[in-house]
């Protein structure tokens, strides 16, 4: 059964009218890099709770969560009304299994984010552990606006951090932006504009790919990556190509 903590607020980041970041000190349980907790609030004498992603490294007391708020949300517009010293209610225990040690070792390690899904790779990238096993570590952020690209500044930080071993590359969907490519994940797989910009291939040989995000996102990417580039889910008992998380 879970256990639930009390946290309190340190810091919010507030990056777009709907983007925003919660800094939080609570006497949780030591998380792996790439898993969730579970954030609750009582609204109306019910507890709501929702899983969000630690995007900070294990080990940093500053427990840091990327949030959306989604329009008629039951949770995510109140979380976005927290202040600092406000207390909220967080799940002692880490879950999912989107990290590193499920991973098999791969040449490339693509990771793919739509929106909020950018978190548990900046959890990865931030600790730093079990990546000699990758020549090449690429970031792809895909959002709707160059505005929504909250955590760019960090994302360039380690870049340098990892001399030239990570390629970092940004994709806006509605608008035309320098430095990033115009459109959607899987269309630009798909045409090979992504490998392009990046300067590395997508292959069965060479490559393993995380997503994380927008379900539509991951489902249509694996898609096109099952027909056109004959990759397959990786499961533990049967190894494959793609590791996915959905966040709704
Ligand atoms: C494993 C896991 C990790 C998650 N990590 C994060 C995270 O780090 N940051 C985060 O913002 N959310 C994350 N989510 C989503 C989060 O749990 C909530 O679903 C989200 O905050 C909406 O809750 P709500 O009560 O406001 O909306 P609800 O009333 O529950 O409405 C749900 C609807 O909101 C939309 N939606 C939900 N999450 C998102 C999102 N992240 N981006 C865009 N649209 C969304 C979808 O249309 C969904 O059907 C995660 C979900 C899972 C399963
Ligand atoms: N982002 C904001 O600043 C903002 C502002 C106000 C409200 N909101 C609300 O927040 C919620 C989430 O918005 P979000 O922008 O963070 O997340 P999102 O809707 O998941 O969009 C993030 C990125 O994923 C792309 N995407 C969507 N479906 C895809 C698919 N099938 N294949 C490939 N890529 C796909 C989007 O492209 P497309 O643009 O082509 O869909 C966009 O580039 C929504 O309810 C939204 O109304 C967001």
């Amino acid at each position: 059964m879970a256990t639930w903590v009390t946290g309190k607020v340190i810091r919010v980041e507030y990056w777009t009218d709907a983007l925003f970041s919660l800094i939080v000190h609570a006497p949780v349980q030591p998380f792996t890099a790439g898993q969730y907790g579970k954030l609750g609030l009582e609204i109306n004498g019910e507890r709501v709770q929702r899983a969000y992603s630690y995007l900070n490294a294990p080990g940093n007391p500053d427990l840091e969560f990327y949030l959306v708020t989604v329009p008629e949300g039951k949770l995510s517009p109140h979380l976005a009304a927290l202040k600092p010293g406000d207390e909220l209610q967080l799940v002692s225990e880490p879950a999912g299994f989107f990290v590193l040690e499920e991973l098999p070792d791969s040449d490339t390690l693509w990771m793919l984010a739509t929106g909020t899904g950018l978190g548990p790779y900046l959890s990865i990238l931030q600790e730093g552990k079990d990546l000699e096993r990758f020549n090449n570590l690429v970031l792809v952020h895909a959002v709707r606006y160059e505005s929504d690209l909250s955590y760019l500044p960090l994302m360039r930080e380690l870049e340098r951090r990892y001399e030239g071993k990570l390629r970092i590359q940004t994709v806006v969907s509605r608008e035309t932006a320098e430095g990033s490519l115009t459109g959607r994940v899987p269309a630009l797989i798909e045409s090979g504009a992504l490998e392009a910009a990046v300067g590395l291939p997508m292959t069965t040989e060479n490559s393993h790919v995380m997503l994380c995000g927008n379900p539509q996102m991951v489902r249509d990417t694996q898609q096109m990556l099952k027909e056109t580039r004959q990759m397959t889910k990786h499961l533990r008992r049967r190894p494959g190509h793609m590791t996915a998380e959905n966040y709704w």
